[in-house]
C-alpha cells in the first residue's frame, strides 16, 4: 500500500470545509494530516479555529494540530458570511467547547516551516480566503518547491455566489488569490462550476439516517439546516457542498473532469471585484496557470462522500496515523 500522502488543509469552518476536515480524518490510509490552519472567512477566525478543533474531536482526533493564521484579508475588510452557515458557522447544531488548544505558532509560520522541512512533497488543500497560503509564498517562496499539489476550492467560470461574479473564496481576498494563481505552479481549481452540482437532497440524508453513528447524525442535523439556503437563494436542488470536493477529488481524481485553462484574479474594486476570468477556449494564448474541473461524477462523488462517513460507526476501522505506520 501506498504510502499515506502528507496534507495540510487551510479552511474556515464553515460547514462545507467542517466535512472536508472529517473527510480527510475518515481515511488515514490515505492522509497524514500534518496540520489544519484557518483563516478568517465564513465566520471570524475565532469561530472558524473553534470549529476546526470541534471538528477533530468530534471524530476523537484531538492529536490534529491546528494552526489560528489570518483574521483578515490582506487589503480588504474581512466580508463575514455568516448568513450561510449561521452565527458560529455551524448552523443547526451545539457542539461542546473544545478541549483541546490551538498551537500556538501562527498558521504562515507552520506553513513554511514544515512545507521547508519536510522530507516529502505535501500537498496543499485551500478552501477558504488564501490569505494564509500568499503570505506564505510571499514570505517564501522557496515553499512551492516543498509542495506536490496545491488544490483549491474557488472561482467560477460563469456566475458568483457573493457576487453576480464572484464566488466568496476570490472574492473575499482577491489580492491573495492573484498571489497564488501568478506563483509560477498549476493550480488545482474546484469551482463553483462542479460545487453547485454537489447538493444534498432528502433521499441522502436519509442514507447518512441509516448509517445509525454519531458523527454521520451530527452532519445530518447541520446539513438539513442548511438544506435550504442554497435552493433558495441560487435554485440548487439541495446545499452545496463545495469544500468536499478538494477532497472528493484527492481521494478519486477520477471523479473529476476538467481541462488546463488560464486564470486571471479580478482585483479590481467595483463589480468585476474577485472573478476568476477563466480562459476556457485559450482566447488569449497564455499559458495554462490552472486545471479547471468542469464536470463531476455525483452519484460517485456521494457513494465516496456517504462510505467515509460510515466509517465512524466502525471507528476500529479508523486509525491514526501512528496505529497505521
Ligand atoms: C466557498 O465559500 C464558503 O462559503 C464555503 O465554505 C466555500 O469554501 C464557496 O463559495
Ligand atoms: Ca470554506
Amino acid at each position: 500500500m501506498s504510502k499515506p500522502l502528507p496534507l495540510i488543509l487551510d479552511c474556515d469552518p464553515g460547514i462545507d470545509d467542517f466535512i472536508a476536515i472529517l473527510m480527510i480524518l475518515a481515511a488515514p490510509e490515505r492522509f497524514n494530516l500534518l496540520g489544519i490552519t484557518v483563516t478568517g472567512g465564513n465566520v471570524s477566525l475565532n469561530y472558524t479555529a473553534q470549529n476546526a478543533l470541534k471538528a477533530c474531536e468530534l471524530v476523537g482526533r484531538p492529536d490534529i494540530k491546528v494552526y489560528a493564521g489570518c483574521p483578515e484579508p490582506i487589503l480588504r475588510e474581512l466580508q463575514i458570511e455568516d448568513e450561510v452557515y449561521g452565527e458560529t458557522g455551524l448552523k443547526g447544531v451545539d457542539l461542546p467547547k473544545p478541549t483541546m488548544a490551538l498551537q500556538r505558532s501562527h498558521a504562515v509560520d507552520f506553513l513554511i516551516d514544515t512545507l521547508m522541512t519536510s522530507p516529502q512533497k505535501v500537498t496543499l488543500a485551500t478552501t477558504a480566503p488564501l490569505t494564509n497560503v500568499a503570505i506564505a509564498l510571499v514570505r517564501e517562496p522557496r515553499i512551492l518547491d516543498h509542495i506536490e499539489e496545491i488544490v483549491t476550492m474557488g472561482g467560477s467560470m460563469t456566475l458568483g455566489n457573493i457576487t453576480p461574479a464572484a464566488e466568496y473564496n476570490f472574492y473575499a481576498d482577491p489580492e491573495a488569490a492573484h498571489i497564488l494563481y501568478t506563483c509560477g505552479k498549476k493550480i488545482t481549481t474546484v469551482g463553483l462550476d462542479v460545487t453547485h452540482q454537489i447538493v444534498t437532497s432528502l433521499e441522502w440524508f436519509s442514507r447518512l439516517d441509516a448509517l445509525d453513528n454519531p458523527v454521520a447524525h451530527t452532519l445530518a442535523t447541520m446539513l438539513r439546516a442548511f438544506y435550504e439556503y442554497d435552493m433558495k437563494k441560487f435554485g440548487l436542488a439541495g446545499g452545496a457542498l463545495h469544500d468536499p470536493c478538494v477532497i472528493g477529488y484527492l481521494l478519486n481524481p477520477a471523479l473529476f473532469n476538467g481541462k488546463d485553462v488560464h486564470i486571471e484574479i479580478d482585483t479590481s474594486f467595483g463589480i468585476g471585484r474577485g472573478r476568476s476570468i477563466i480562459d476556457w477556449w485559450h482566447k488569449r494564448g497564455l499559458p495554462a496557470n490552472s486545471h479547471v474541473f468542469s464536470e463531476v461524477n455525483v452519484e460517485g462523488f456521494f457513494d465516496l462522500l456517504t462510505d467515509l462517513l460510515a466509517r465512524y460507526g466502525n471507528r476500529q476501522h479508523i486509525l491514526t496515523n501512528e496505529e497505521n505506520t
